[in-house]
């Protein structure tokens, strides 16, 4: 994609504020001293087979950025493609769940949009808001600050694994709750407190998504391999070889940024490149409010797993320890 976008005519538009934040987690557009719109968009195939659950998913992984950036949702708009085969029932309830879920994020639903499709995708279009001043970027991270991440690592394990029948949706029962649990508390929580910077956790995996809050703040993040948090049975399928092609993407894509590799037991380097739907929170805090922060996000309901700290080693980059 950065291989399209830098082809493109640059924008300067001034209020295109996100133009000067590399890898913002969503477009950021100032309309008035006090407002900033945040805007962003997801959608992919079903990652389970509960149409229900699967719609709460997508929502809840649509508005992670805004809640990333320390904002708040305001509308959402659906997009689906879904092919005429399939009972129409299959289609209300992966909307009635996603519905639910924007209700719960306090937000509307104002419409969308769907096109017949061989393959059934859905997902959504989020806008929020926020103040320019309090917003929370990739931006911010100091040496010397310690990194939170909310929730276990593992989504696309368990769910290729779902997909070729190995486990059940009983069986990944946990990792769906996570899947579905807003981050909208977390980021309550973080406000709270006040965090130097934070990004959630999708696609590019924690790999991904670190290196590129590193790069943006131009430091250096140390992870700690044994202290990154699993989803029960995910270890179980990177020891079966049962991994996700977006792992061996990550890998390819974001491992020469990284040292210390060798000295990392292999599922600790499979769940670092897992591809993960509606990951949690990565929050960069000043070591000393880490104890509010941990408190804080105790007391939302949600996990905190301590999982490196962020140096002033060469800028972008990330050393596995
Ligand atoms: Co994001």
């Amino acid at each position: 994609m950065a291989q399209v976008l830098c082809q493109l005519p640059q924008n300067d538009d001034p209020n295109l504020l996100s133009r000067n934040i590399p890898c913002a987690d969503a477009g950021i557009y100032q309309i008035s001293p006090e407002l900033v719109l945040l805007q962003s968009i997801d959608f992919f195939t079903p990652v389970v087979d509960d149409p229900y659950l699967f719609g709460a998913i997508a929502a809840s992984n649509a508005l992670s950025d805004v809640y990333a950036m320390g904002g708040k949702p305001i509308t959402a708009m659906n997009m689906v493609g879904f092919p005429n085969c399939l009972d129409i029932d299959i289609l209300t309830q992966i909307l009635c769940g996603s519905t639910d879920k924007v209700h719960e994020a306090g937000a509307t639903v104002v419409g969308g949009h769907s096109i017949e499709d061989e393959e059934p995708k859905f997902g959504l279009a989020i806008t929020g808001t926020a103040h320019p001043e309090q917003m929370i970027t990739t931006l911010g991270c100091q040496a010397g600050d310690l990194l939170v991440l909310t929730k276990p690592l593992g989504t696309g394990l368990l769910t290729t694994a779902l997909k070729a029948k190995v486990l059940s949706e009983q069986q990944i029962e946990v990792a769906l709750k996570g899947m579905e649990r807003l981050n909208r508390y977390a980021s309550e929580a973080m406000l709270k407190i006040g965090v130097s910077a934070c990004t959630d956790i999708t696609g590019f995996g924690l790999i991904g998504h670190a290196l590129e809050m590193a790069e943006a703040s131009q430091v250096r993040l140390t992870i700690h391999g044994e202290s990154l948090p699993d989803y029960p049975h995910a270890i179980d399928m990177a020891e079966n070889g049962l991994v996700p092609e977006g792992r061996f993407r990550n890998h390819r894509h974001y491992m020469p940024r990284v040292t210390g590799e060798e000295g990392q037991d292999q599922h600790i380097i499979d769940l670092l490149c897992d591809p993960q739907t509606s990951g949690g929170l990565l929050i960069s805090v000043p070591a000393q409010r880490l104890d509010q922060l941990l408190a804080a996000l105790n007391d939302a309901g949600d996990q905190a797993f301590i999982i490196g700290e962020v140096d002033s080693g060469p800028a972008g980059t990330m050393q596995l320890i």
